[in-house]
């Protein structure tokens, strides 16, 4: 053991960065083996490529060298930065070349068995000291460590597609791990030009992990019939500033790549109700309708690959004769407020002030995790004449109607011709416990709060690594504090209770900090 401790750490058999001299092997030459030899060799550490198909080390190289014309070209990149990087590869043929790497980072096909046979390989040829880092996205660090003469030198160093511009890289400790490893990896991956952040051996380690909420919650509502495609893409662009919707984010990576990527989760995590897939990407998948690739999935592509638009924002030039905003929903912000009466105000509606709503108002409610039907029974107002608004997000560009299963379309249509008054669209949507966008945005939130809970990672790097991994507007966690970590456990806890399903329970990270006012970056002295 004293030995094995000794064989993993050494860092200073190591070269320091800048010296010219690190020897990283990069194994695998496909799209990620490539991209992490740019940035590795760009940042001057010397790159042994080495792939087993015959010629793929070579043609890399020769890839890469034309990447870096493009980059002189575009100005990106000096031509004496170009000719130093250029230096800095070699296109190897086979394992033993690799004799002198100080450093392995493993890119070849995700499988376990392929990965555990290569580094055993490894162990005979490279140094004790030297490193054994693999990319994988989806297998257990651990897994792969199993069984090697020095487990505590392999790690998981998870770069993103495409490399250089996906500015993030996760370093993952395995449970044997020297935990220098990973502070070396972190080390290098700055150095290389990338965020690190420092991630447990977990399944999906923290992107791919923060990532379940997204899609799953956005097929659950498509399941529950709450909506249709194109308008739950639409309220999560425009509302709550997500750059694509999820279908359309499934669609362009593939559901071929992200059906299975959902279930594998979902059953690494012993079918945690947080990750539940649906069964409508696997009924897409058997149909080979899996996306942008194949030129139809959520949507459909013409020959040039660009979707074929489809708009289902509803118009309406029919106003109420009064209006009645509920009192009794703390939610209501004075901005939503402030609209809706300029709104009303602009187009000749008259606005009710009293404690309840006159016998032909359009009566508005602003839910919280509940549907527009329990705060009509809640606060005895007439379904038919009701509908709810989404109050937590931006309202500038879109709003969201939804109706109750009782609304009549007349004011239904009052409702939207109230809300496009100024221009801005509307969605309408059925009934739904926590409309759209909130009921997304607090499930993201609770799955990055538990990830935070699990200490699979800190929460800076929890926010890092999503905000840079998966672009999303804020930080999970930090788009918490926005929201308001007390709001964000309500339309929790009424979700739960109004579908009593677990999916929706609050992470004790984000209770304990909603009950004492605390931040969900707060961790404890
Ligand atoms: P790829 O299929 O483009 O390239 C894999 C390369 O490895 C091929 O050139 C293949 O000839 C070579 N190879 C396969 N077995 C080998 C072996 N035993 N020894 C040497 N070379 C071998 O795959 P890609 O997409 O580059 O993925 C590589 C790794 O990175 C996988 O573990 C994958 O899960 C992970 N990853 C992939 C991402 C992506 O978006 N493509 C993102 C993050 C991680």
């Amino acid at each position: 053991m004293n030995e094995n401790k000794q064989a993993a750490g050494a860092p200073s058999t190591r070269p320091a960065f800048n010296s010219g001299d690190l020897i990283v092997g990069v194994i695998g030459c496909g799209v990620m083996g490539r991209g992490i030899a740019q940035i590795a060799a760009l940042a001057g550490t010397q790159v042994k490529l080495v792939d087993s198909r015959a010629g793929a080390s070579q043609a890399a190289r020769q890839e890469l060298i034309v990447t870096f014309s493009k980059l002189v070209e575009k100005g990106r990149l000096t031509q004496a930065a170009a000719d130093a990087a250029e230096q800095c590869l070699h296109a190897c043929n086979q394992l033993p070349d690799l004799a002198d790497a100080h450093m392995i980072v493993e890119a070849i096909v995700e499988d376990l068995m392929a990965k555990k046979t290569l580094f055993h390989q490894l162990e005979s040829i490279i140094s004790p000291t030297a490193i054994l880092a693999t990319n994988t996205s989806s297998l257990s660090v651990t897994a792969i460590a199993a069984g090697l003469q020095f487990p505590q030198r392999v790690a998981g160093f998870h770069f993103f597609n495409p490399v250089p511009l996906m500015k993030i890289v996760e370093a993952i400790g395995g449970f044997l791990t020297d935990p220098t490893i990973v502070d070396y990896l972190i080390a290098l991956g700055t150095h290389w030009g990338h965020a690190t952040v420092r991630a447990k051996d977990t399944p999906g380690f923290i992107v791919n992990h923060a990532g379940r909420g997204y899609g799953t919650e956005g097929l659950r509502i498509l399941a529950e019939n709450t909506t249709d495609i194109p308008t739950l893409d639409q309220i999560l662009r425009d509302c709550a500033g997500f750059k694509l919707g999820p279908c359309e984010l499934m669609d362009l990576t593939g559901l071929d790549v992200s059906h299975p990527v959902m279930e594998s989760i979902y059953q690494q995590y012993y079918e945690e109700p947080r990750f539940r897939p649906q069964g409508l990407t696997r009924q897409m998948l058997t149909a080979g309708v899996i996306g942008k690739k194949v030129g139809q999935g959520f949507y459909q592509y013409d020959n040039a690959g660009k979707k074929i638009s489809v708009d289902s924002a509803k118009q309406s030039s029919l106003l109420p004769s009064s209006i009645w905003i509920s009192p009794a929903d703390k939610a209501t912000s004075a901005e939503v407020r402030t609209l809706i009466t300029q709104l009303a105000i602009q187009v000749g509606v008259a606005i009710e002030n009293e404690d309840s709503p006159s016998a032909t108002a359009l009566c508005i409610v602003t839910p919280l995790g509940e549907d527009a039907s329990t705060c009509c029974a809640n606060q005895a107002l007439d379904a038919s004449r009701t509908v709810a608004i989404e109050s937590l997000f931006d309202l500038s560009k879109r709003r969201v109607v939804m109706t109750t299963p009782a609304t009549t379309a007349a004011y239904r249509a009052m409702a939207c011709g109230l809300l496009t008054a100024d221009g801005a669209a509307v969605s309408v949507i059925h009934d739904s416990a926590g409309l759209v966008a909130q009921r997304v945005v607090a499930h993201i939130i609770n799955i990055a709060s538990d990830i935070a809970q699990q200490a699979i990672a800190s929460p800076a790097d929890i926010d890092r690594a999503v905000k840079l991994g998966l672009g999303y507007p804020h930080g999970p966690l930090a788009w918490g504090d926005v929201v308001g970590v007390k709001t964000v456990l309500t339309i929790l806890d009424n979700l739960l209770k109004q579908t009593g399903d677990p999916r929706y329970r609050a992470s004790p990270w984000l209770k304990r900090r909603a009950l004492l006012g605390l931040s969900l970056h707060h961790e404890e002295a």
